[in-house]
């Protein structure tokens, strides 16, 4: 069924928006930073630095030290003497203490932490302003609430910090991926050395200003700018108690072989291809905002993101109409507009992987839309996508992207939905859009997600455990669960 030529769910929309730019007056930017070792910003000790760039204008923002081998050491050493020396042995409400002060520091320079992510990262300032970093700040409110509970956590049980944690992050969520990694840890006693990702380092340098300024003792937190080469150093690092890392399945898998044969407590939170399920009984117009949502949040650099839409087939046509029609009217340009919606891609190389996965659908055969839209001149930059007529076997149903692009399939029962959601080695996430709530329940116990929405999609709250099954990692952040990486068993309560 084609819609008539003035059917309002095809016709163009078409609305002016003046420019409504975020100033950036708050942020100074220096041109260079240290690592953050000991309680100081140090230079490296080979000298060497990596520039991060500016992903939306391509302008060089500073020259950022580049860990070795060497600095890391210094870096789990300065851990290790915090941890024995003071903070292994703090109360918890001592602890708790300087978690809340983090926490208010980050809400009191939340304008600050917003716009340098987005300068530094590319994501709209409409989400690091109303997502990231408000999270950031829920996380260490949350996890600093526990510091002094951990025995109602863990009843009947003693437990105890592993000891110095390293933790390597990546670069869609810097300054929230940082926070889901430090409050758990230094909720439950642990110190840690921070690895941050290469093309995002500057809002975990400004935490680390932070810590410095909260007065948190020297060594408990150490952050170790640098690439894989710097990360892959801290993983080889004999003198970590605990390792958890966020980032690729490839890059999961590399750290659980080169850490095999140790015994260290390790968690991975690896790549997704979640299913995003419409029946066709749900509320059509909200399942299409969460659809949208579920994808184009950040360009889609999401672990999490529902990059596979499986609609009922009575009502596919329909849906993927009004689905069309909303992303023409989706904002793509300045991130640092209040009114973008679509920022930059976060680097050169993710953008070349981008275009790389979706020219392969197109040769595999899938049908491609993108709407037009004009992508601005300088920066890294792609459009909204999504991709019907896609077969199971292509790869662009199969491999995580890891940008803004969608997949539609269709399915006619509700098991045929599950079969093809749980089709796949990944399973981080998964959502269902229906009027009937015990098919949600059906569907939740049958999908194999570490996460499950109902009629809505990427809702994260610190009290709620994260993580995944098969190849997107093990161990969950978020909630009591997350506590529980960072401790060992030290008997039972007399
Ligand atoms: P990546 O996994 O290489 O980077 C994540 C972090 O790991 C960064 O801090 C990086 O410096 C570090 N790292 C890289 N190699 C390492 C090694 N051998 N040992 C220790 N640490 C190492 O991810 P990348 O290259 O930035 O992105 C590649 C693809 O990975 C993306 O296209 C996307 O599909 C996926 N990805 C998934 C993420 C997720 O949260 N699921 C996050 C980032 C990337
Ligand atoms: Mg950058």
């Amino acid at each position: 069924m084609t819609p008539p030529d003035n059917d309002p769910r095809t016709e163009p929309f078409d609305l002016d928006y003046a420019p409504a730019p975020q100033s950036t007056a708050v942020v100074d930017i220096a041109d260079e930073y240290g690592l953050f070792i000991d309680g100081d910003f140090v230079e490296s000790r080979s000298g060497r630095t990596f520039a991060t760039t500016n992903p939306a204008t391509e302008e060089h923002l500073a020259d950022v030290a580049e860990g070795s081998k060497d600095d890391v050491d210094r870096a789990v050493a300065a851990a290790r003497n915090a941890y024995e020396g003071h903070w292994g042995a703090l109360s918890g409400r001592e602890r708790g203490k300087y978690m809340f002060r983090i926490a208010r520091q980050i809400q009191e320079r939340a304008r600050q932490f917003a716009v340098l992510e987005t300068i530094d990262g590319g994501k709209p300032i409409r989400e690091s302003r109303d997502v990231d970093i408000p999270l950031s700040a829920a996380w260490f409110f949350y996890y600093a609430g526990w510091a002094d509970k951990l025995e109602y956590a863990f009843p009947g049980r003693r437990v105890a910090p592993h000891g110095v944690a390293g933790q390597i992050i990546p670069w869609n969520f810097p300054l929230m991926m940082a926070a889901w990694k430090l409050a758990p840890a230094l909720a439950t006693g642990n110190t840690v050395v921070l690895k941050p990702a290469e093309t995002t380092p500057l809002t975990a340098l400004l935490l680390a200003d932070v810590i410095r300024d909260v007065g948190l003792p020297p060594g408990v937190v150490n952050i170790v700018t640098g690439a894989g080469a710097t990360g892959a150093a801290l993983v080889d690092h004999t003198g970590i108690d605990k390792l958890a890392f966020t980032g690729s399945t490839e890059v999961g898998k590399r750290i659980q072989r080169a850490t095999s044969g140790r015994r260290l407590p390790l968690t991975l939170e690896l790549g997704g291809k979640a299913a995003h399920i419409v029946f066709d009984d749900s509320a059509v117009d909200q399942a299409v905002e969460g659809i949208v949502n579920g994808i184009y949040f950040n360009q889609g650099h999401v672990c999490c993101a529902g990059s596979r839409l499986l609609v009922q087939e009575s009502v596919a046509e329909e849906f993927t109409l009004r689905l069309k029609r909303r992303m023409a009217v989706l904002r793509l340009g300045d991130p640092l507009d209040k009114n973008t919606d679509v920022g930059a891609i976060n680097s050169a190389e993710q953008l070349r992987r981008i275009t790389d996965m979706v020219d392969a659908g197109v040769a595999e055969g899938a049908d491609l839309h993108q709407p037009d839209c004009d992508l601005p001149e300088r920066g890294y930059w792609y459009p909204p996508t999504v991709f019907t007529g896609v077969q199971q076997s292509h790869s662009v149903a199969r491999d995580e992207i890891f940008g803004p692009v969608l997949t539609v399939q269709t399915f006619r029962t509700p098991q045929e939905a599950v079969d093809k959601a749980n089709n796949t080695p990944y399973g981080l996430s998964a959502g269902i859009w229906t009027e009937k709530g015990s098919r949600i329940l059906w569907m939740a116990e049958q999908l194999r997600a570490g996460v499950v929405w109902a009629n809505t999609y990427n809702q994260f709250d610190p009290a709620s455990p994260f993580g995944g099954y098969k190849e997107s990692g093990f161990g969950r952040e978020g909630g009591l669960h997350g506590l529980a990486p960072y401790l060992r068993a030290a008997g039972r309560v007399a």
